[in-house]
């Protein structure tokens, strides 16, 4: 199996890392400044009934899409359909019937917003569609495409990127001709931080943002997790604006694309512990048996990548996330508890993608903070048992190595 990875990093356009005081986020430059680019004209949207924001993502399999959007008011009947492309003309469109529900921001206009979610389920492998949504029933929006993936192909394609903003979006132009016009990807991973921030502007900023994404994530199934730019409001615009597998309200899922079976996990719940601690032992639990399953199935889908915000390595000068935040992420609390690290170890995790940094970093395999391997995984197939063995040695090769930092002396951009 192969596995196509496009990693479009620094997709906020600044090199540093993102900090929000007062509620404001700033991005601090450690190179150069980069001209801002400017937030794109969005579709005006007149009526408070009319489709905005929507957008697609995985359900439980590849074959089963997710349409979201959203209505200012509520409506009477909100509806998708969809048609195969091969379709002929006379066949009727199949029609999904969303559900919906209200979504309050927290600030102080108290701004409300209907969010509809239609399933649309046990598509057919390798076909495209055309597809639309509607709020009564009888006016479109206009029609709309997506592709579901080959699933007698062993190969997919990703567009991986984090802290995407609406101001300064400076990949966005070359991931709408990605998509729009190369139809690079069978789908988009976004690892958290969205918007700068969605809440801001009593939610219109995460409009604005969502608007802008339509786009993209209109015609690719658009995959994330959360950050720490979500968290205001106990993380609610995360929560409701997207659609996730599973039922953690987005916070940790996983779903096989292909060969690869992607689990996305809340880094965010260490250090928010001011919402509870109890999600974190439910991600902890839900992960460990997810990951031992996963690692079962090898033969249908070989690699297991993982995302997560905030990272569990970095070397550059933030030394409050790459040293006593990253160290908690692998560790946990009190150096034992919910330490995500065992078990990416354990179970063989092939690929892990973070954000938060914004300046791109890429390590060997490691394992307790040394060297596990120098080999990169070019191959699947090759014995994953052979790498797990070494990496069981790690501490005492990397001793005999004069205790070689993996991040510092090995990374490259
Ligand atoms: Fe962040």
């Amino acid at each position: 199996s192969r596995l196509a990875l496009l990693l479009l990093c620094c997709i906020s356009g600044a090199l540093g890392r993102d900090l929000t005081i007062g509620g404001r986020a700033y991005i601090q430059s450690t190179s150069r400044w980069l001209p801002l680019y400017p937030v794109p004209r969005l579709p005006s949207v007149k009526e408070p009934s009319e489709p905005r924001n929507i957008h697609l993502s995985f359900g439980d399999t590849e074959r089963d899409i997710v349409v979201t959007w959203s209505t200012v008011s509520k409506v009477s009947l909100p509806l998708a359909r969809f048609r195969a492309c091969s379709a002929p003309p006379h066949q009727p469109w199949q029609l999904a019937t969303a559900r919906s529900t209200k979504f309050v921001d927290g600030g102080p206009l108290k701004s409300a917003q209907w969010i509809h979610r239609a399933k649309l389920l046990n598509l057919s492998s390798g076909e495209r569609y055309n597809y639309s949504v509607s709020s009564d029933g009888s006016v479109w929006y206009p029609v709309m495409e997506f592709r579901v993936p080959n699933v007698s192909q062993a190969q997919r394609s990703f567009a991986v990127f984090g802290d995407f903003g609406l101001a300064n979006a400076q990949s966005l132009p070359r991931l709408l001709d990605d998509v729009t016009r190369q139809r690079m990807y069978d789908a988009i991973v976004h690892v958290g931080d969205f918007a700068y921030d969605m809440p801001d502007e009593n939610g219109a900023v995460g409009d604005r943002f969502m608007q802008m994404l339509q786009p993209i994530a209109s015609r690719v199934p658009y995959m994330t997790c959360v950050g720490n730019h979500e968290e205001k409001y106990n993380f609610s615009h995360y929560r409701n604006r997207f659609s996730m597998p599973g039922s953690s309200e987005n916070f940790f899922y996983s779903v096989n694309i292909g060969p690869v079976h992607l689990v996305s996990i809340s880094n965010e719940f260490y250090f928010f512990t001011n919402y509870g601690t109890a999600q974190l032992g439910r991600q902890y639990r839900w992960l460990d048996a997810d990951l031992r399953e996963a690692n079962l199935n090898r033969t249908a889908a070989p690699w297991i990548v993982l995302i997560g915000h905030r990272p569990l390595y970095c070397s550059n000068n933030d030394s409050r996330d790459c040293d006593w935040g990253a160290r908690t992420l692998r560790s946990g609390f009190n150096g034992h508890r919910w330490g995500l690290e065992p078990l990416i170890h354990k179970y063989g995790v092939d690929l892990a993608f973070w954000g938060h940094e914004h300046s791109y970093e890429r390590t060997w395999p490691v394992h307790n903070g040394y060297l596990c391997s120098f080999i990169w995984h070019e191959r699947v197939a090759l014995n994953l048992l052979q790498l797990h063995a070494k990496c069981q040695l790690a501490s005492s090769e990397a001793a005999q190595l004069k205790s070689i930092k993996p991040l510092q002396q090995l990374t490259s951009g």
